[in-house]
């Protein structure tokens, strides 16, 4: 990027592009309530199409939801088996009625670590949506950023090895090229319910000059005026990518 070039940086609008989501808080939201933790991870589920809806009604172009993390299977047992039912009814439900909302859906993250049947399930649902342009919908499931990074390095390696790209000439665009999600715009923002303020091996590279929007509230408590709070949040920020404040504030003018 030339950084002096007028118009080479996206000053951005008041609404963002691409929307990333940690949706952490389920188990909390359960316990209070007496209940046992896949209470909450069912209760998640309805904010998450909640929260589908609301994107698709903003026209925001991309949604990516980190669902379970490459990390993840250091739970117990039990819950990581009600969690991978879940998700897996839910998918079957849900693709329906993304399709029928225009919603291309991709799942995104390491899908080799899944059941046969599960991983043609994915196929079939990506397949069948992969024409939709009214919105993209990544879910990140066995997803880690350091994975990411990792499979882009060695699909370049391997290039590299069979002598179709020289080592030295690794560039970032080459890298983004490989990742998960390259076609799409980077998240322009990032939230994370349930109070902890970490990036817990989600997008690391896509989240580089993101704006980062934490709240305490749980995941199934986070409603439609909730997700409201964080645009209008995200709405009055000025994104600078470097330049100066007066900077952006030229370009916005131009
Ligand atoms: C997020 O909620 C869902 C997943 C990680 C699958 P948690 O299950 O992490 O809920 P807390 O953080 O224990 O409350
Ligand atoms: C992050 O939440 C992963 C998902 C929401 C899928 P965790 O609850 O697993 O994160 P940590 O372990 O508290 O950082
Ligand atoms: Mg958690």
């Amino acid at each position: 990027m030339h950084d002096n070039e007028a118009g080479a940086i996206d000053v951005g609008g008041a609404l963002p592009r691409h929307v990333a989501i940690i949706m952490d808080g389920n188990g909390r939201w359960a316990k209070a309530q007496g209940k046992p933790r896949i209470i909450g991870h069912r209760r998640g589920v309805e904010t998450v199409r909640e929260v589908v809806k609301a994107c698709r009604e903003l026209e925001i172009e991309v949604l990516t939801l980190f669902a379970f993390s490459s990390e993840n299977w250091r739970r117990p047992a039990k819950e990581v088996g009600l969690l991978m039912d879940l998700f897996f009814t839910a998918l079957d439900r849900e693709v329906k009625r993304l399709h029928h909302n225009n919603i291309r859906l991709r799942i995104i993250g390491d899908h080799s670590a899944f059941p046969a049947r599960i991983q043609k399930r994915i196929i079939k649902a990506e397949t069948l949506t992969a024409d939709n342009d009214g919105m993209t919908l990544n879910v990140a499931a066995n997803y880690g950023g350091k994975w990411d990074i990792v499979q882009a390095t060695r699909k370049l390696a391997a290039k590299a090895v069979h002598g179709e790209i020289e080592a030295d000439a690794i560039t970032d665009e080459m890298i983004e090229a490989e990742l998960s999600m390259s076609e799409l715009p980077d998240p322009d923002l990032f939230i994370r319910t349930g109070g902890e303020e970490r990036i817990s091996n989600f997008l690391i590279w896509q989240l580089a000059y993101t704006e980062l929007y934490f709240t305490d509230t749980l995941w199934p408590a986070f409603d439609r005026s909730e997700f409201d709070k964080a645009l209008s949040s995200f709405a009055g920020r000025q994104r600078r990518f470097g330049h100066t404040g007066e900077q952006i504030e030229k370009l916005r003018n131009a």
